[in-house]
């Protein structure tokens, strides 16, 4: 293998540079040339392609967000769009191609994977809503991201004697609710994996105020209702007066921690050492800590299980 792409697309996640800059530099280690390919499949289908060399990827390891840019790509669904972007990797000679991304950006990678260019999968998204792999690189950032704006949140709150909920992202996955709302000592986490009901929550509020609980935080993965109505309902149901805070974008900025760091530059050196054997439709994970490699259509298939036991702990550590 003489020359490789790298693209990120999908949603951005702190730890792409990490990832970005392992693939570049395990490559050139390797004397395999490597060209960056700008805004994900669209970059790729427009030839914004430029040749990464070390120093391109000096400084950005500690850079949340993504260097090559990211984007999501309508075109490169259609069989014609990925045409072009087969032809563009054709003209630039790259023969292997690293994505790193989330499901959507690995099923663009099987596609092409189809079509003759060996592709590699590194999962890149804060959700960590992919079954195959324990975590996805962003997401452990992304918590103590969300971990971060609870603590604040908990000091306004006990000064008021308010409820707080805080509503995160997580697509259809429950995780950085459930981690940030352990890690956070959350009184009531609701996830779109399991029902929840208000006046349950309502009760778990009562009961704390009367023991003379000063504050109590409710995170709430977005998509399941609106925040608003919901802590109106609370309010009115339990006379606590309740705010909402919807942390958005910010959940996806920032500098990676070192867990996401370590995490992406083993998984890029492993997306280079795959495609110097000859892999292709192959994405990378991490199960009970150690590196895997499955094929994408398997990886896909495999349902994103809940964790129903650390969720139980959440309700009673808060009781
Ligand atoms: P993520 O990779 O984070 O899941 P998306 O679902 O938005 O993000 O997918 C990113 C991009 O991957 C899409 O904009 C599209 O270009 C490409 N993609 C998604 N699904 C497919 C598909 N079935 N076939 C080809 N390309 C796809
Ligand atoms: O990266 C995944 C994610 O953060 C989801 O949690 C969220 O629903 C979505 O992206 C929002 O992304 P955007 O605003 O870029 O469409």
């Amino acid at each position: 293998m003489k020359t490789i792409g790298v693209l990120t697309s999908g949603g951005d996640a702190p730890g792409m540079n990490a990832a970005i800059r392992a693939v570049v530099r395990s490559a050139i280690y390797n004397n395999i040339k490597v060209m960056g390919i700008e805004r994900g499949y669209n970059g790729l289908i427009n030839g914004d392609i430029r040749e990464m060399d070390l120093s391109s990827v000096g400084d950005i390891i500690h850079r949340g967000g993504t260097v090559l840019k990211t984007a999501r790509s309508e075109e490169f669904k259609t069989e014609k769009g990925r045409k072009k972007a087969l032809n563009v990797l054709k003209i630039f000679g790259i023969e292997g191609l690293v994505v790193i991304g989330g499901d959507g950006s690995f099923r663009g990678a099987e596609k092409l994977s189809q079509e003759g260019i060996k592709t590699i999968g590194i999962p890149g998204t804060i959700d960590n809503d992919l079954g195959y792999t324990d975590f996805t690189i962003g997401f452990d950032t992304a918590v103590n991201t969300v971990l971060d704006s609870i603590s604040k949140i908990r000091d306004t709150s006990a000064s008021h004697g308010r409820a707080n909920i805080i509503e995160v992202m997580g697509r259809h996955c429950g995780d950085i609710a459930l981690y940030s709302g352990l890690a956070g000592g959350a009184e009531s986490v609701i996830v779109p994996e399991e029902d929840f009901s208000v006046d349950e929550i309502c009760k778990k509020l009562i009961q704390g105020k009367n023991r003379g609980k000063l504050h109590s935080i409710i995170m709430l993965a977005e998509g399941i209702g609106n925040a608003f109505e919901i802590g109106k309902e609370i309010e009115e149901k339990t006379g606590i007066e309740t705010r909402v805070t919807i942390l958005g974008h910010v959940q996806r900025g920032g500098t990676p921690t070192a867990f996401d760091r370590i995490l992406a530059s083993k998984m890029g050196a492993k997306a280079v050492e795959l495609l110097m054997k000859g892999s292709s439709g192959r994405v990378i994970g991490i199960k009970e800590n150690k590196l895997v490699d499955m094929d994408i259509e398997e990886a896909l298939s495999i349902e994103k299980i809940f964790d129903n036991e650390t969720h139980e702990l959440t309700k009673i550590l808060s009781i």
